[in-house]
């Protein structure tokens, strides 16, 4: 055979090949408003993802990089800001006899991490520490689909497949609450974080219904909104530079034919 042939079989027999066990299944793509260079945030949904985050994620995840008064970007005025900061408790050091005082967030507090360290993280979590969420669709692979198939992608630890062959040890890990739990977009298709979402989890004002798959749409928009801070504002300015650029490029070819209009050929 020609090696060039050969060369071809090997790349076909590479292509064919099974991806290894556990490797995460592929996120379908949604049609997220924010997608592409002239997106745009729905800060209707990125409200309600705050009140999936807060009443939800929040007593596992940190948003370490997340300030109340940026929340004010989702649409709030300052006084509606002080007030959801108000409804958070931060630490503010201890009393007399060592224990730990909290009191009201007020808008310049940091988003509070829900526990004092890895190891506190660790013990409530199976081993696992819940990973902070500032800019997860930004690293973690797949983005803010997989964040949205993982969240909605739970399966019943039933449908879990037969331990067969070679990578029996990495699917025979059971799939019993103590260890973990089946989905499919998780590394090794089994992960500590137990379903966070279910319908009516939490209220929402606007009178969105709250199914677990709008939840999960939500939250996702919000952890988008808050991994890219200032997008919109970015994606406008772009707008407007680019505009600009044209513009000053029309002056420019209409002053270079001014210039050069006396030079015949
Ligand atoms: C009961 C605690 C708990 C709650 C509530 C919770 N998580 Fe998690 N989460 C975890 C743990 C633990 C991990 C680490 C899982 C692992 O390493 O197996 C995790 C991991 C993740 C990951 C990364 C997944 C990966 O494969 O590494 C994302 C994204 C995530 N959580 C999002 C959320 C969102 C969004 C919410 C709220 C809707 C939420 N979590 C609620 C405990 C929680």
């Amino acid at each position: 055979m020609l090696p060039v042939l050969a060369g071809a079989g090997v790349f076909a027999s590479v292509a064919q090949a099974a991806p290894p066990p556990g490797t995460p299944a592929h996120a379908p793509a949604q049609n997220w408003s924010f997608k592409g260079p002239l997106g745009h945030f729905d800060l209707a949904a990125v409200q309600r993802g705050y009140a999936v985050f807060a009443g939800v994620c929040a007593s596992c995840h940190s948003l370490t990089q997340v300030q109340f008064s940026d929340l004010g970007a989702m649409g709030l005025t300052s006084d509606q800001v002080a007030a959801l900061a108000a409804s958070w408790q931060v630490a503010a050091g201890r009393d007399a006899e060592g224990h730990l005082r909290h009191r009201k967030a007020t808008p310049d507090d940091m988003l509070p991490r829900p526990y004092a360290d890895a190891d506190a993280a660790r013990a409530a979590n199976r081993g696992a520490v819940p990973p902070d969420l500032s800019r997860i669709t930004q690293v973690y692979p797949g983005g803010a689909d997989r964040v949205y198939a993982l969240l909605t992608g739970y399966k019943p630890a039933q449908t879990l497949p037969l331990a067969t062959g070679p990578d029996a040890a990495v699917r025979r890990v059971p799939a019993r609450p103590e260890t973990g739990f089946v989905n499919p977009y998780a590394i090794g298709h089994i992960t500590a974080m137990p379903p966070p979402l279910r319908d009516n989890a939490v209220p929402y004002a606007d009178g969105t219904q709250p199914t677990a798959q709008q939840e999960a749409r939500d939250v996702t928009t919000f952890l988008a909104w808050v991994s890219i801070p200032h997008a919109d504002d970015k994606r406008r300015l772009g707008v407007g530079v680019g505009l600009y650029l044209c513009f000053l490029a029309c002056l420019l070819v209409i002053l270079k034919r001014r210039i050069w209009s006396h030079v015949t050929k």
